[in-house]
């Protein structure tokens, strides 16, 4: 019988800085499949075990990325001490992932920011890759400082196919753009709300504001996807660790409908 619990050992084979305390691991995995907004469970021996939305393009068959924010716990402390060629434990891919079928032929509005945009830059590869079958596309992406911006240069890349928004919090002299947060930018999208989907991805305060103005552009609960995070043990429905309600976050999501869950953000 197959062990679901059992990790398959992968090696870290580039590590990128991304900001003070974000980092990129590619992970050299062969044939690995996967729906944008799946998430691994990455295990550093001695440490534990915690979830991590894949942030590669899902045609990319080599190697998965992971973008990981060091929250001074456990794991994400050992991930950001490892070294290239260091060995780590990987299972998954889990979860149920972006509903693409139902996405095509929309114009799309996807919403993130801080550390959401990992499961968010598979989803745009997966977009730029069958641009033909999207509408109006755009990534509005919200981060506290400039330096605080990840994934500048993939970004640079997919402005050349779909529109993207930056914002930071609060002016900055190394900075030109928009400022304030996401909610502020939503007024440069131009969508057809009738045939419109949003994703939201990021700190529960900025999804409670991003719903207030969701609503109004004419965007309904049932065109909304949420990318919820709870805390993970078994990753596979078992221990009821990511329980909200009667669903859990690790098999019937991480991606919810918005009108499937209560709006009560960690
Ligand atoms: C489906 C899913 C996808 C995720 N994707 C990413 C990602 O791409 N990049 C990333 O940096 N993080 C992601 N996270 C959050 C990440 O799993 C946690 O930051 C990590 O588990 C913390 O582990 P730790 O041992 O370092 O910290 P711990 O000692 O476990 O906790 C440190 C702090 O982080 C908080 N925390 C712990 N686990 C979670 C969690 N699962 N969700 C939210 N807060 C948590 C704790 O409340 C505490 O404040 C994701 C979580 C889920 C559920
Ligand atoms: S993590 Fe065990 S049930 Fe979801």
């Amino acid at each position: 019988m197959k062990n679901i619990y059992l990790p398959k050992q992968v090696k870290v084979s580039e590590i990128k800085e991304l900001s003070e305390n974000v980092k990129l691991f590619r992970l050299d995995k062969k044939r690995v499949s996967f729906v944008p907004g799946q998430f691994v469970l990455i295990g550093v021996w001695g440490y534990g075990e915690s979830p991590f939305g894949i942030a590669s393009s899902p045609y990319e068959k080599s190697h998965i990325d992971i973008v990981v924010r060091n929250t001074g716990g456990n794991v994400t402390s050992a991930l950001h001490n490892l070294k290239k060629n260091d060995e780590i434990s990987v299972r998954g891919p889990y979860g149920n992932g972006f509903p693409l079928d139902f996405f095509e032929g929309k114009d799309l509005v996807m919403a993130t920011g801080g550390c959401g945009i990992p499961p968010i830059a598979s989803l745009v590869e997966y977009i730029i890759k069958n641009r033909n079958k999207f509408g109006n596309v755009y990534l509005l992406y919200g981060a506290r400082t400039p330096e605080d911006i990840l994934m500048k240069n993939e970004i640079k890349k997919w402005e050349k196919n779909i529109s993207v928004i930056l914002t930071i919090d609060k002016p900055h002299p190394n900075w030109d753009g928009h400022v304030g947060f996401v909610t502020d930018i939503i007024s440069e999208i131009d969508v057809n709300p009738k045939r419109a989907v949003a994703t939201m991805c990021g700190p529960g305060p900025m999804m409670n504001a991003l719903e207030k103005v969701l609503r109004p552009l004419g965007i309904s609960d049932r065109r909304i996807f949420v990318s919820m995070e709870r805390k993970m043990q078994c990753g596979v429905g078992k221990c009821q660790h990511c329980a909200i309600g009667s669903k859990y976050v690790c098999t019937d999501g991480p991606v919810f409908n918005f009108d499937e869950i209560d709006k009560t953000w960690d």
